[in-house]
């Protein structure tokens, strides 16, 4: 079969990035421009900004992702994009470009979800085999599903509130942290002590996930110090909510462990950037005899050159998108 080359965008937040991915798990080249910089002096994503600045970088990075793979449009085989969930006006950006280049070059247009995106940079370390595990883990999401095959999802649990990635933005901020605040609380966290008494984000019986009562412990608390000229240990508390918040993923993955047998775990999303839980999945993983993948620290946080791997089986079974295709906020897996 002839090789597969797919243009891949991504602009779903405050990140503009293109790749070229050649069938499915190599990295031909891929550029991130991050807006981080800008949005950490509000302390946080301010969506305007966020759109403006893809549209004034998405063609400069759409010349040096070709010129760094030493590629012209006429080389390649598919355009795809995230299109959901995201920031509606960011997805229309990167939405636009891929349905323009797909227009003028004649390719076939790709609709990739940000999330199945995450799952599938795993197969730029290793090719991922079935069944598995899938842990999502990013600033809007925490579910835990299986799947069965390529583009086979059946989800076993997700949160019911807060994802884990924005507990993490919230306690960062509450600490007087700056954005994006997983790395931040994950340094803090480095020299402190497990000493704090947190509620256990436990839903129990179930996969499902709960994190707005450990987030908002954690606020009350600062609050209350602050109130009565308390002093708070900061590296102990950033510790005791990494570990209280991480343990919930792990005891969630042991249970699915136990009840499905299944042997393989894939962690997708920004939070699986952190150390902490690389180590205890690497345990837990050992336990259990699974194979871990935990894609490398650039393919964590979100780049378009997931958004290709994920392109890919779309791209072999033709499921092409017309161009309809639209921007959604919303969207889990299924
Ligand atoms: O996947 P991602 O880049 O964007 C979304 O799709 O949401 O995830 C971003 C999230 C943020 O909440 C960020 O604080 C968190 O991932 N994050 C981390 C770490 N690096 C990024 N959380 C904990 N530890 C980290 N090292
Ligand atoms: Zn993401």
């Amino acid at each position: 079969m002839k090789d597969v080359y797919i243009l891949a965008v991504e602009s779903s937040c405050d990140e503009t990035s293109m790749a070229i991915v050649k069938n499915g798990r190599e990295v031909i080249s891929l550029v991130i421009n991050t807006q981080m910089d800008t949005h950490a002096l509000y302390g946080g994503v301010v969506p305007e900004i966020a759109s403006r600045m893809h549209t004034e970088v998405i063609t400069l990075v759409l010349d040096e992702t070709l010129k760094k793979a030493n590629m012209k449009m006429e080389d390649i085989s598919a355009i795809a994009v995230t299109y959901k969930p995201g920031l509606t006006g960011s997805l229309i950006v990167g939405i636009e470009c891929a349905k323009t280049l797909a227009l003028i070059y004649n390719k076939p247009l790709i609709g990739v979800n940000h999330l199945i995106g995450h799952i599938y940079a795993n197969n730029l370390e290793d090719k991922m085999e079935f069944p598995l595990l899938a842990l999502i883990v990013s600033g809007g999401h925490t579910e835990l599903v299986i799947m069965n095959n390529d583009y086979e999802f059946k989800k076993l649990g997700e949160t019911l509130d807060d994802a884990i990635g924005e507990a993490y933005d919230k306690v960062a901020r509450v600490l007087g942290l700056k954005y994006p605040g997983g790395p931040n609380v994950e340094k803090l966290a480095l020299n402190g002590n497990y000493s704090y008494n947190l509620p256990k984000p436990v839903m129990d019986n179930t996969y499902n996930f709960s994190y707005s009562g450990l987030k908002s412990a954690i606020i009350n608390l600062v609050h209350n110090a602050k109130q009565r000229n308390e002093e708070i240990r900061k590296e102990d508390l950033a510790k005791s909510f990494q570990i209280v918040a991480i343990d919930e993923l792990v005891r969630k993955v042991e249970k699915a462990f136990k009840e499905t047998n299944i042997k393989r775990l894939v962690v997708a999303g920004g939070v699986s950037a952190n150390k902490y839980l690389k180590e205890e999945m690497q345990k837990l993983c050992h336990k259990y005899q699974a194979k871990l993948l935990i894609p490398r620290l650039l393919y964590c946080t979100d780049n378009a050159a997931m958004i290709g791997a994920a392109a890919y089986p779309l791209y072999l079974k033709k499921e092409f998108s017309d161009f309809k295709l639209n921007a959604s906020s919303e969207g889990s897996l299924l």
